[in-house]
């Protein structure tokens, strides 16, 4: 396993489209593999494929108590609306505003093919819509409907630290 190098806004692999996954092989067990350290070591909660450079329809999220892999991932059921904070490892030291819905059905692969469902609620349903959108070269501060100025941003930072 390896970390990977997660690149950030402006760089125009984020704003590909990416493609389907047909192969279920060694390689991408790698690649998931690689992105569940690389999320892991950035304290990321989701982290798609195009963010370390790779144009695949891959995406890990951390779950808390697992780290699930979702290969050629899709919206199946969304319902409800969430409004909250929301930030990328690909845009660092922001965060912004986002409407997201509440409760969400995915289904996906696995890294040997299987498909399965996966449903999931308020800071889930977030991470998914947010990491799916990766996968056609979106962030989420083209739909943030107000991004924290720095000064907000500064605060909030002293707020987790109080916490931690
Ligand atoms: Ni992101």
């Amino acid at each position: 396993m390896a970390t990977r190098k997660i690149l950030t806004e402006g760089n125009p692999t984020l704003n590909k489209l990416c493609r389907p996954v047909t192969a279920f092989d060694d390689h991408l067990a790698t690649l998931i593999d690689d992105m569940k350290q690389t999320m892991v070591q950035a304290n990321g909660v989701g982290l798609a494929a195009p963010q370390v450079g790779v144009l695949r329809r891959v995406v890990v999220v951390d779950l808390g108590d697992e780290i699930i892999e979702l290969v050629n991932p899709r919206i199946l059921e969304q319902e409800g609306e969430q409004d909250g904070l929301e930030g990328c490892l690909s845009v660092p030291e922001r965060y912004g505003l986002v409407k997201r819905p509440n409760r969400v059905k995915v289904e996906a692969q696995d890294r040997h093919g299987e498909w399965y469902e996966y449903e999931g609620e308020g800071l889930i349903a977030r991470c998914f819509c947010h990491e799916l959108e990766h996968l056609d070269g979106h962030l989420y501060t083209e739909r943030a409907y107000r991004m924290l100025t720095d000064e907000e941003y500064q605060e909030l930072m002293r707020q987790n630290e109080e916490e931690e």
